[in-house]
This record gives C-alpha cells, sequence and structure tokens, in this order.
C-alpha cells in the first residue's frame, strides 16, 4: 500500500512535520511511504497555471501514485495554512488528482484548540468539486499545545496513541474497501 504524507508548515523546525516524521518512521517496513514537498509550488493563478511546473507535476503524481494520502495540517489564523491551501489549488484543476482518494487529517497547534477550526475547514475543503477526496469518517486526531507533546524534536510516545489508532483505522478503511 502506498501512502502519501503532505504537511501544511514549511518551517524548519515544524510540530507538524514531527507527527508526520513519527509516522513515516513507525510503518516504514509496512507500506511504500512517501512526503510531498510543498515548499517551492508556487503561489497559484490562473495566468501560470498552464507553464511548465516540475514541482507541480510531482506533487499530482505523488497523489496518484497513492492509497491513501494523510494530510497534517497546522492552524493559521483559525484556518489551514496558506501554504497548504495553495498546494490543495493546484490539485484540484488539471486531472484531480484527490477525486476519491482517501484522506485521514491530523495537525498540531500551540494553541488551546489544536487544530480542531483548520482541520474542520480542511475538512470542507477536501470535499469541493475541484477535490472530491474521501476524508475518511470518524478519525479526528488533534495535537493541542503541541510543543508538550515533544522532546528532542520527536513525538513523545505516550502522546501517539490517538494518531496510532487512527492512523491504524484509515490504512484498514483503505484495504477494506480495495481502493
Ligand atoms: C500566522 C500564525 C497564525 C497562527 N494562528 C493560530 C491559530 O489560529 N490557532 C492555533 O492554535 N495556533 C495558531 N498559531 C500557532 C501555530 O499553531 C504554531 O506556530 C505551530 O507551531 C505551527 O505549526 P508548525 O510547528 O508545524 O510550523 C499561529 C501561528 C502563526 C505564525
Amino acid at each position: 500500500m502506498n501512502i502519501l504524507f503532505v504537511v501544511g508548515s514549511i518551517r524548519k523546525a515544524s510540530y507538524n512535520q514531527i507527527i508526520a516524521n513519527y509516522l513515516m518512521e513507525k510503518y516504514k517496513d509496512e507500506y511504500n511511504i512517501r512526503q510531498t514537498d510543498i515548499s517551492s509550488i508556487p503561489i497559484f493563478s490562473e495566468d501560470i497555471e498552464k507553464e511548465n511546473w516540475p514541482m507541480v507535476d510531482k506533487a499530482r503524481e505523488d497523489v496518484e501514485w497513492a492509497d491513501g494520502i494523510v494530510l497534517v495540517t497546522p492552524e493559521n489564523n483559525y484556518s489551514v495554512p496558506a501554504v497548504l491551501k495553495n498546494y490543495l489549488d493546484w490539485c484540484s484543476r488539471g486531472n484531480r488528482v484527490y477525486t476519491n482518494k482517501p484522506v485521514m487529517i491530523t495537525g498540531g497547534s500551540t494553541g488551546h484548540w489544536g487544530t480542531i477550526r483548520s482541520q474542520g475547514h480542511l475538512r470542507q475543503i477536501m470535499r469541493s468539486n475541484g477535490l472530491q477526496s474521501i476524508v475518511v469518517p470518524r478519525i479526528e486526531v488533534y495535537f493541542p499545545k503541541i510543543q508538550d507533546s515533544i522532546e528532542d524534536g520527536k513525538l513523545l510516545e505516550d502522546k501517539a496513541k490517538s494518531l496510532i489508532k487512527g492512523f491504524e483505522k484509515f490504512t484498514d478503511y483503505i484495504k477494506k474497501n480495495e481502493i
């Protein structure tokens, strides 16, 4: 099974990257794993969308390759960071590569509500006409005050229980639906 990770932060010491790293490391022998680098994707505009953008082609190919995509989002001003939304806007065009792809959403923020609001927005975005992905239901994994769940650049094992449970529910869903 091919699992793609997309992290909605391009910050070097990103906590959300650490969440993704935890799953990528833990399941590296069980699944084929990739992460799309969204840092160099240009700001979307219809004026430039038909130009040659190898990083956009690669990002779309990664989605086509994937049996499931894990989106790990921070929260910026109650919503999805622009860098992640920009990536999704590119993916919503052309072949609409996200159509019917199973998606898991998780993420952490330093605030008290831990991405509840950005994850809610992201669920809505993922169901738009251009994306039409399947956000697998009954998987809700939030990391409030994420800084308290990390030590030495790693997610603490005892803080990862809901993440593991959510990810296993996600991969079970993909297996059962033979997507
Ligand atoms: C512009 C900006 C807006 C933010 N807005 C929120 C917010 O609405 N809710 C929240 O919980 N945290 C908010 N934060 C704090 C982020 O959760 C925190 O910076 C987090 O570490 C970002 O994720 P990262 O570590 O993966 O880069 C905001 C941070 C920035 C820079």
